[in-house]
């Protein structure tokens, strides 16, 4: 086969897009809600997720962890363990890791396992013929410490906070507002640990061939993580390739490089055989990531009309000492809604727990439901119907740079929302029943900012009409298989079938990854620039402008002219590379997505019991580019609400900072009978400062907001507050009468 015809076609988000052209293409796939092409490998349990497909000889690594919470390891019973049946090593290597890599870090996180920062940290690798065998001598692994726990710091009340000055910004002067406004609230709320518990656990399997280094591993941003893994272990990222083709879950918990990647590549090195360390679910919630547990206070206050005149938002976060991460608690608080007067706070203590970093929608997910929830409170002060207060409180304009919105539909959601849920039913707090139990409605705005970033993508039309898109891209559940083929057959006018789409695979066009919610947009744009690049050299075949040229059904039509595009092809193939880069627009427009979220929860009055009997929502969040999968993020996104509203708290001992409850027995999560039927409309929306494909995120969207309505919602079916996250029966059972 001759070599492609190759062409590139790079784009900077510079500009307003104009052009719109998967308004123009007529294949009728994007906007289609189609199946996920891996779905059928998925249920049938034969895509190939980290830890299988072992290569020939793999042997097995199992991380033995600190059980103080802070001092130093001394010394290691290194040749007992090294005697036990199968171990091929016993491994203490500076280049451990001591947490995983933040999302985007591109450099190995703190390394050294003699120090231990807490309870759980890894500080060595056992490798033996088996698994058993490994899990078998890592328990038997008995360490000698410097044992400083008593000087660890394992309590948020205990942490000296550090309050980085870019993090902090005044308005006016919210005070003074505060004492001569007509209605005002000053609310502190907390919000707990919380945990990714992603269904998949982290794996990895490390092998090395002619000096280079291969990974199969649950990874989310692959160009990040091979820099990452090859900084930590002093080699070029050039002899690194990763491999993350099906990742089952991440939720930000895996977007960074993790230690079983470079312990399993550590061991590889040093046993010369291929090496698989997998987590066991007890490690994923002691050794990975968390969510920071925070402390909120929220001033608001408005004038006799409802109109804000103060906002008022300071947070406290944690995270282990020399992480930069910090829960952006506070990010969609200076954009949202009016109010001259505005305080934004952020503070994080250091604490010796597990290290925080970002879990679906870092900031907004915790920010966005307190905010609602306070804004509840004023609605409820000020004598108006909380729907009413929002909707005249929706700025012109971003009120804190007045830089203008690239779009804001957040009232046309808020009034959708209202209509389809019956938001005029809501009863007076704390008088509706049904036998036992207490009902009542509540409502959220939900708001996420909304990011692009660089990616890279490669189509490839060969010469008998398939296509062929590859980035290292990963699909963590989100749909990315299913969008990125329907836009490059949608732009090259080809069935679904006749595209493949390869992903995870760190060789391959280096992409955004999946993370922020900017994955769809991102690679999507890389792999619309890629099949346009194609598209417009089959222009110049057909003799025709690109803006004349209409391909359906693997036929070109310009006029009255039309040929079969293999015809046009004539034995080449034709490769595009697609790559997006963020430019002015990010900067000069203020871009969120948005929606409005209603619940209605029963609350017995005996028990203390929530249900959430129905849950509805609005979004406006750009183009939707299959709204089968996107309306599965979105009910994903809410059900991570209810779990926050009512389930989900990591519990630690404050004497040492260890995890309590650290499994999914114990971590609470929303289970099906929690779940209650969810609604979910997209309003018909186009955001042309976000992207050529002019679509927005979604993943994270969804989950800011819902823990708000459902709280809203048990105020007004109890006429009682609720600060603590989660609302769980005992603090309810506690304030009813
Ligand atoms: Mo996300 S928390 O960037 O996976």
């Amino acid at each position: 086969m001759p070599d492609p015809i190759e062409l590139t076609l790079r784009h900077q988000m510079n500009s307003r897009d104009e052009r719109n052209l998967l308004d123009h293409t007529v294949q009728g796939i994007v906007g289609s809600p189609l199946d996920r092409p891996e779905g059928p490998l998925k249920v049938r349990g034969t895509a190939t997720y980290a830890d299988e497909d072992h290569p020939p000889g793999t042997v097995y690594g199992w991380l033995v962890r600190s059980t103080v919470g802070k001092g130093w390891v001394v010394g290691l019973n290194t040749s007992e363990l090294r005697a036990m049946p199968g171990v091929l090593a016993v491994i203490r290597d500076d280049r451990l890791i001591r947490n995983p890599a933040q999302g985007q870090a591109g450099k190995a996180p703190y390394q050294g396992p003699a120090e231990v920062f807490y309870k759980g940290q890894p500080i060595a690798v056992v490798v033996a013929e088996t698994m058993e065998q490994a899990r078998d001598a890592a328990l038997a692994a008995r360490a000698q410490y410097d044992d400083r726990t008593d000087k660890g710091v394992f309590t948020p009340e205990r942490a000296s906070y550090e309050t980085p000055p870019k993090k902090q910004a005044t308005q006016g002067d919210l005070d003074k507002e505060m004492d001569a406004a007509a209605f005002r609230v000053d609310l502190e709320y907390t919000t707990p640990t919380m945990s990714h518990s992603a269904m998949e656990p982290h794996a990895a399997v490390a092998w090395w061939e002619d000096g280079q280094l291969k990974v199969r591993g649950s990874y989310q941003m692959l160009k990040h993580n091979v820099e990452e893994l090859a900084d930590a272990l002093g080699i070029s990222p050039k002899k690194v390739r990763i491999l993350s083709p099906y990742v089952g879950g991440g939720f930000g918990s895996k977007l960074g490089i993790s230690h079983e990647a470079v312990g399993a590549a550590i061991a590889a090195q040093k046993v010369g055989r291929p090496v698989a360390i997998a987590l066991h679910r007890r490690q994923v919630y002691e050794t990975t990531m968390r969510r920071s547990e925070s402390r909120q206070r929220v001033r608001l206050a408005c004038d006799r009309d409802g109109q804000l005149t103060a906002v008022g938002h300071e947070a406290w976060v944690s995270n282990l000492p020399g992480e930069r991460f910090s829960e952006p608690v506070t990010q969609a608080t200076p954009f949202t809604y009016r109010g001259e007067n505005r305080l934004i706070g952020h503070h994080v203590g250091r604490l010796n727990i597990t290290a925080a970093g970002s879990m679906r929608a870092p900031g907004e997910a915790i920010g966005v439901p307190v905010t609602e929830a306070a804004l509840d409170e004023l609605a409820e002060a000020a004598g108006l119907c909380p729907v009413e207060l929002r909707l005249r409180n929706i700025p012109d304009k971003d009120p804190t740079t007045g830089k203008p919105y690239s779009g804001n539909r957040l009232a046309d959601c808020l009034r959708r929302g209202a209509e389809s849920f019956g938001w005029a039913d809501r009863p007076q707090p704390g008088t509706r029943r049904d036998g036992e139990w207490l009902i009542g409605m509540g409502m959220t705005s939900a708001i996420r900012v909304n990011m692009l970033e660089n990616s890279a993508a490669r189509v490839t039309l060969a010469a008998d009409g398939t296509a062929l898109v590859e980035t290292d891209m990963t699909d963590i559940g989100t749909g990315s298989y299913a969008i990125l083929t329907q836009i490059a057959a949608e732009v090259l006018g080809l069935p679904m079938d006749r595209v493949t789409t390869m992903l995870g695979d760190s060789d391959l066009p280096a992409s955004s990854g999946s993370g922020g919610s900017f994955g769809a947009a991102s690679a999507g744009s890389s792999v619309m620039l890629a099949a346009q690049a194609v598209r417009d050299r089959l222009a110049e075949r057909m003799g025709c402008d690109p803006g004349e040229l209409t391909l359906k059904d693997g036929t070109a039509i310009a006029g009255n002219r039309q040929r079969q595009i293999v015809d046009l092809l004539a034995g080449d193939s034709l490769q595009g590379t697609g790559e997006i880069e963020p430019g002015t627009t990010s900067q000069d427009h203020r871009q969120a997505c948005w929606g409005a979220q209603f619940a209605e929860v029963a609350v017995s009055s005996v028990t203390g019991e929530v249900q959430v009997r129905r849950l509805s929502a609005v979004f406006a969040t750009g183009r939707i580019l299959n709204p089968k999968t996107a309306r599965s993020q979105c009910i994903g996104g809410m059900i991570f609400g209810i779990g926050q509203a009512l389930h989900e708290e990591v519990m630690t001992d404050p004497r040492d900072g260890g995890f309590v409850n650290r499994d999914l027995a114990e971590y609470h999560i929303p289970a099906n009978l929690d779940v209650p039927h969810i609604d979910v409309e997209f309003l018909d929306d186009r955001d042309p400062y976000a992207n050529p494909m002019q679509a927005k995120g979604i993943g994270e969207l969804a989950c800011c907001g819902t823990a708000g309505a459902i709280v809203n919602a048990i105020a007004n079916a109890t006429g009682k507050r609720f600060h603590h996250f989660p609302v769980t029966l005992d603090k309810v059972l506690a304030k009813l009468d």
